[in-house]
């Protein structure tokens, strides 16, 4: 059976993702948002499993190396796919590769693929876009190969990664209509029913989900707190990344 496994708050994960997952014609999903979900799954040595997540500060996003965790590969064969906003995926790949090996998972391939970036959206806007996704539905293909042929693959990165660091991002509403959708959404129940407006600061993952969810746009970051991290990291997230895959 083949599985895509993703953790994607704003659709960038999920879309590439999907066009990696072009080659084979049925999949199941698991999606790692789901903080209702279950996530205490047993593979078989058979199964392959296309995992992506996207890159949080060159880290997997702590919450979904949770729910991985409670996995069981038994031996399936990963795919792994790091998404990023066009600045840097860092230490992302050998994070989620130590996971999923931990997790008795077997590495096979893998794709890091640049999609718009969700906190800063002018930059890789629209990506994947069509040129992506002719190319990642050819590695799609390469990538199916790869898994049923089995083999070992390497992925870049430093060990120790990177430290995880609290991003000061939290958004908030002003005006707020109290449909509800940012609180079944947020993947770590930051958001309170009673009161949307409100954040809870300890919770929140800032993965900008209730951000794209919310359908007036109320949901937003402090604009001066977005303007100075955006003057820091312009330089690394301007030009064209391209996409690479990993056989
Ligand atoms: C908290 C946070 C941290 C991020 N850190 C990075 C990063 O280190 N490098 C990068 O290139 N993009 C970074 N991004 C951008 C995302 O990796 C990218 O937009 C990805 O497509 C988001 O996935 P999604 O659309 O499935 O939510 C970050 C985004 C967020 C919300």
């Amino acid at each position: 059976m083949f599985y895509e496994i993703t953790f994607s708050p704003t659709g960038g994960t999920k879309k590439s993702a999907d066009l990696l997952s072009d080659a084979w014609k049925e999949k199941a999903e698991i999606d790692l948002m789901d903080r209702k979900a279950d996530f205490t799954k047993i593979f078989t040595a058979e199964d392959i499993c296309l995992v992506a997540v996207p890159s949080f500060a060159g880290r997997v996003p702590a919450v979904a190396t949770e729910r991985l965790k409670q996995m069981q590969g038994n031996g399936a064969k990963a795919i792994l796919v790091v998404v990023y906003g066009n600045r840097a995926y860092e230490d992302t790949f050998v994070d989620l590769e130590d996971t999923l090996k931990e997790s008795g998972f077997q590495p096979v391939g893998g794709a890091a693929v640049v999609a718009e970036h969700s906190i800063f959206r002018e930059y890789a806007a629209n990506r994947p876009d069509e040129k992506d996704a002719l190319q990642l539905k050819e590695w799609s293909q390469k990538l199916k190969e790869k898994a049923e042929n089995g083999g070992e693959v390497s992925f870049p990165g430093n060990r120790p990664y990177k430290p995880l660091g609290a991003i000061p991002m939290i958004p908030r509403a002003e005006i707020c209509q109290n449909c509800g959708k940012c609180v079944s959404r947020c993947p770590v129940g930051a958001i309170s029913m009673a009161d949307p407006r409100e954040t809870d600061a300890e919770k929140c993952i800032v993965c900008m989900a209730c951000v794209a969810e919310c359908p007036i746009q109320a949901r937003k970051v402090d604009p001066a707190i977005l303007a100075g991290a955006k003057s820091r990291l312009q330089s690394a997230l301007e030009g064209r990344k391209e996409n690479e895959l990993f056989l």
